[in-house]
């Protein structure tokens, strides 16, 4: 399927095939394809929890207002956002553009101050919406690259975030922007046709706001 195929077919699917397994190298395949999502300044600050026993997804459904995919689809994904990221993954983000030539040796300080200035301690909100908005970018690329592979995915928010936390011994600090069920779409469903979508013309302006 190419990449304008599985944009028009992905859909948030409530119907999963229960007790249908996720291979494991199909899931490996899933998430070294989203793998390659862009990031800010390469840090990648993006952590995935898998769950796929019935007694744990059991656990997370509990969490997640009891929304019945997070038990009927072959896998759930916490999809965690990590504020550390960039404390973690900087020198191996500026050690390989060196040693690519993306930059020079001396060209490390003028990174390591930018993203100090971008993105402030790791407490900061801009710190926290650093991490969220390049998992979202993440948790999408596993959204078009499921559809490549056959698979269906939904997109998740209803749930309470201190609970899974909890439940999954998640450290504090970081952040769950959304889970993503994944699975097959249960035989015999046909999805009602997709809902509504603004008009471009509604939101998209040129050049200047007003
Ligand atoms: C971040 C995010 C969170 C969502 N959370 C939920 C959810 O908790 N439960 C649910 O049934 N749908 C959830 N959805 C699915 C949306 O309702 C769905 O994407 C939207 O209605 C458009 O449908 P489509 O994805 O099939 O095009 C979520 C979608 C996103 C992107």
């Amino acid at each position: 399927m190419d990449v304008i195929g599985a944009i028009k077919a992905r859909r948030s699917i409530n119907f999963f095939e229960t007790g249908k397994e996720l291979p494991d190298e199909k899931l490996r395949e899933l998430l070294e394809l989203a793998n390659l999502a862009p990031s800010s300044m390469n840090l990648q600050p993006w952590e995935v929890l898998v769950v796929r026993t019935p007694e744990r997804k059991k656990a997370l459904r509990k969490c997640a207002f009891d929304q019945p995919k997070t038990e009927e689809a072959s896998a759930v994904l916490i999809l965690i956002a990590n504020p550390g990221a960039i404390e973690e993954n900087i020198d191996r983000v500026l050690d390989s553009w060196q040693k690519l030539g993306f930059i020079k040796p001396e060209g490390r300080g003028t990174y390591i101050g930018m993203v100090k200035t971008l993105y402030d301690s790791g407490e900061s909100l801009k710190r926290k919406f650093f991490a969220v908005k390049n998992t979202s970018l993440y948790a999408m690329s596993i959204m078009i690259a499921a559809q490549g592979l056959g698979l269906e995915t939904h997109p998740m928010d209803g749930f309470n975030e201190d609970a899974i936390k909890k439940e999954f011994h998640i450290p504090a600090e970081k952040i769950i922007p959304m889970l993503i069920a994944v699975g097959y779409l249960r035989r015999g469903i046909t999805l009602l046709p997709r809902a509504f979508r603004r008009n471009s013309s509604e939101f998209v302006k040129f050049e200047d706001y007003s």
